[in-house]
């Protein structure tokens, strides 16, 4: 299975520096082994997606609202999305779930709208620093998983431990291989064969000088990128080290 590297843009950029941005990631990416995914913000979706349509870059958004459309003032739904460019979206990120409060049943349902609208749902999971520090990750990042993917999950998992993210901490190798082996396995128990196929990345904190050992890992099947990928060198680095 190729490792897919995917940069979440965050709420960072305006239009000029996120084509720029888009355009040197795009020259560089039909050399790259791994499959290559960025998030902009909503605002700069389309624009950066017209950059890169013909290219082998994919584009995806950040949320979506769980509702096909309605009375949501502010909000976007999948379909919007997908008619902006985007093929992918990422759901229930620890800061959509601290920031705005989602409960994994609410990123359920928003996983649930992202399928229905074809795009490829990246959800995140991971534990706090306190309840690592309890000896509870595996426990939480298992109910997160049992309860943001609805029956007929088909898409991409992030292993993203809240408190290795914009800090640049990282797990150890073998915590990251642990944790990307007991989401295997929940995964193989909850979706059966096709749960054995699907890609678990790695986020929080990955940078072009730790991105080999990572994606190294049995298991790691790429990584989200955050405050790295911001940087087009950096985020090209890391999809460089890819190993598969
Ligand atoms: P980071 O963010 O790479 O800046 O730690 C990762 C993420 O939040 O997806």
């Amino acid at each position: 299975m190729r490792q897919l590297i995917a940069g979440n843009w965050k709420m960072n950029g305006l239009l000029a520096d996120s084509l720029e941005r888009a355009s040197a990631i795009a020259a560089e990416a039909p050399r790259l082994a791994c499959d290559v995914l960025v998030c902009p913000p909503a605002t700069v979706l389309r624009a950066v997606a017209g950059k890169l349509a013909g290219t082998v870059v994919a584009v995806g958004g950040q949320d979506c609202h769980a509702e096909a459309q309605g009375a949501h003032t502010g909000d976007l739904s999948a379909a919007m999305l997908k008619d902006a460019g985007a093929s992918a979206v990422i759901l229930g990120h620890s800061e959509r779930r601290a920031d705005h409060g989602e409960s994994s049943a609410l990123v359920r349902a928003k996983v649930a709208a992202a399928m229905a609208a074809g795009l490829l749902p990246i959800v995140c999971v991971g534990e706090t620093e306190a309840e690592r520090l309890a000896g509870r990750k595996e426990e939480v990042v298992r109910s997160q998983l049992r309860d943001s993917l609805p029956d007929d999950f088909a898409g991409v998992i992030a292993y993203e431990p809240v408190w290795a993210i914009g800090t640049g901490r990282t797990p150890t190798e073998a915590d990251v291989a642990a944790m990307h082996a007991s989401i295997r396995a929940a995964l193989s128990d909850r979706l059966g064969a096709g749960g054995r196929q699907l890609r678990i990345l790695y986020g929080g904190s990955v940078k072009p000088t730790n991105a080999r050992a990572l994606l190294a890992l049995p298991e790691v099947g790429g990584a989200l990128v955050g405050g790295a990928s911001l940087v087009a060198a950096d985020f090209l680095a890391i999809a460089a080290a890819a190993a598969r």
